[in-house]
C-alpha cells in the first residue's frame, strides 16, 4: 500500500483528478490518498495559499500528484506551483512528450523528453520596481543548479537508452548566466558516452517545429522548459496529453504540464489524459511498472479506436465517458 499526497488543485484539477484516482483505482492498486488543499481558496482559512499541512504531508509521503492550480497574472500571490518546486527542492522537471496513434497531430512518431531546470532563473521571482517608470526582474543562474540539472539529463538518456542530449540557451546574449548553463553543460557531456549538441533556445523553437524527429533529451534552465513544453505538447495534440514530474532528492510531485484552464473549468469537458499520464510516470518512479504499462496500453487503444474522445481531440465526449473508456480497457 502506498500513501500519496493528493492535491486536486482548481480549475479543471478536480475533474482530472477525479478521473485519475478512478482509472488508478480500476488497475488495481492499493494507493490511499492524504488529499490536502493549496491555492486561493484556502487563503482566507491559512492565510497563505500554501498551508504548512500540504508541504508536510509531502514530506511525510515523499510522492504526491496535483492537479493545476491557478496563479494572479501581474499581480497577486506567488505561485503555488513554483513555492512548491523550490522550498521541496524538486529540481527537474521532467517531461515526456510522446504521440498516441490516433490522435490527430500535424506530426507523427514525436518521442522527445524536455529537461527543465525547476528552482532558479527568472523563476526565482526576484523582482523589484523602480519608481512608477521601469521594473527590474533578476535571472539568476547557478553552478551546482546546472550541474545538477544537466548531470540528471544525461543519466536519465543513459538509463532509458536515448540517443542524444541537446543543451537549449541563450549564452549568445545573456553571456554570463546562459554562458554558464552551456560551460556546464559542454563540462558535463564529457563525462557521458552519449552525443550531445547545443542550440539557442529561439533556433530550438523553430527547428522543433520543422525537424522535430532531429531531437531527443533537451535540458535547459527555467524559463526556456516552460515554454518549450508548451511548444512540444502542441506538437502531439495539444495540453491535454502531455505529463510531469517534479523530482527531487528526497521527493517527488507529479503533475500534468496544463494549467487550471478556467474557460472550461465544472464542464466535465477536460482531457484527463495529461494527470493520467503523469500518475503512469508516478507508478514508474514507484516501480510499479505492470500497473503503469496496463494504464498506458489502455490509454494507446482509446486512443487507436478513437470513438470516446474529449473535445480538445476532436471528439465529443465528456471527461467521465472518456475515463469509463479507460477502464473498460484495463
Ligand atoms: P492552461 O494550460 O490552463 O490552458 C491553455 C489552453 O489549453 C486553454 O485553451 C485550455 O482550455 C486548454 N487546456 C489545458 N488543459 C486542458 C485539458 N486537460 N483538456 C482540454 N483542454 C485543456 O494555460 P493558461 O490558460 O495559460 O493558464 C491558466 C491558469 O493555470 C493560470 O493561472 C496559470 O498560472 C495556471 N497554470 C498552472 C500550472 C500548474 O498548476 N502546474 C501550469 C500552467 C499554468
Amino acid at each position: 500500500m502506498y500513501k500519496v499526497t493528493l492535491i486536486p488543485g482548481d480549475g479543471i484539477g478536480p475533474e482530472v483528478s477525479e478521473a485519475m484516482m478512478k482509472v488508478i483505482h480500476a488497475v488495481g492498486i492499493n494507493i490511499q490518498w492524504e488529499k490536502v488543499e493549496a491555492g486561493e481558496s484556502v487563503i482566507e482559512k491559512y492565510n497563505t495559499p500554501i498551508p504548512d499541512y500540504v508541504i508536510d504531508s509531502i514530506k511525510k509521503n515523499k510522492i504526491a500528484i496535483k492537479g493545476p492550480i491557478t496563479t494572479p497574472v501581474g499581480k497577486g500571490f506567488k505561485s503555488v506551483n513554483v513555492t512548491l518546486r523550490q522550498s521541496l527542492d524538486l529540481y527537474v522537471n521532467l517531461r515526456p512528450i510522446k504521440s498516441f496513434k490516433g490522435i490527430k497531430s500535424r506530426y507523427e512518431n514525436i518521442d522527445l523528453v524536455i529537461v527543465r531546470e525547476n528552482t532558479e532563473d527568472l523563476y526565482a521571482g526576484i523582482e523589484h520596481k523602480i519608481g512608477d517608470y521601469a521594473a527590474e526582474s533578476i535571472k539568476i543562474i547557478t553552478k551546482p543548479a546546472c550541474e545538477r540539472i544537466v548531470d540528471f539529463a544525461f543519466k536519465y538518456a543513459q538509463d532509458n537508452n536515448r540517443k542524444k542530449v541537446t543543451g537549449v540557451h541563450k549564452a549568445n546574449i545573456m553571456k554570463l548566466s546562459d554562458g554558464l548553463f552551456l560551460d556546464t553543460f559542454r563540462d558535463i557531456s564529457n563525462k557521458y558516452n552519449i552525443k550531445s549538441d547545443d542550440l539557442i533556445v529561439d533556433a530550438a523553437a523553430m527547428n522543433l517545429v520543422l525537424y522535430p524527429e532531429n531531437y531527443d533529451v533537451m535540458v535547459m534552465p527555467n524559463l526556456y522548459g516552460d515554454i518549450l513544453s508548451d511548444l512540444c505538447s502542441g506538437l502531439v495534440g495539444g495540453l491535454g496529453i502531455i505529463p510531469g514530474a517534479n523530482i527531487g532528492k528526497d521527493c517527488a510531485i507529479f503533475e500534468a504540464v496544463h494549467g487550471s484552464a478556467p474557460l472550461i473549468a465544472g464542464k466535465n469537458i477536460a482531457n484527463p489524459t495529461a494527470l493520467i499520464q503523469s500518475a503512469v510516470m508516478m507508478l514508474r518512479y514507484l516501480e510499479e511498472y505492470e500497473y503503469a504499462n496496463k494504464i498506458e496500453n489502455a490509454l494507446e487503444k482509446v486512443f487507436l479506436k478513437g470513438e470516446k474522445l474529449t473535445v480538445d481531440l476532436g471528439g465529443n465526449s465528456s471527461t467521465t465517458e472518456f475515463t469509463n473508456e479507460i477502464i473498460k480497457y484495463l
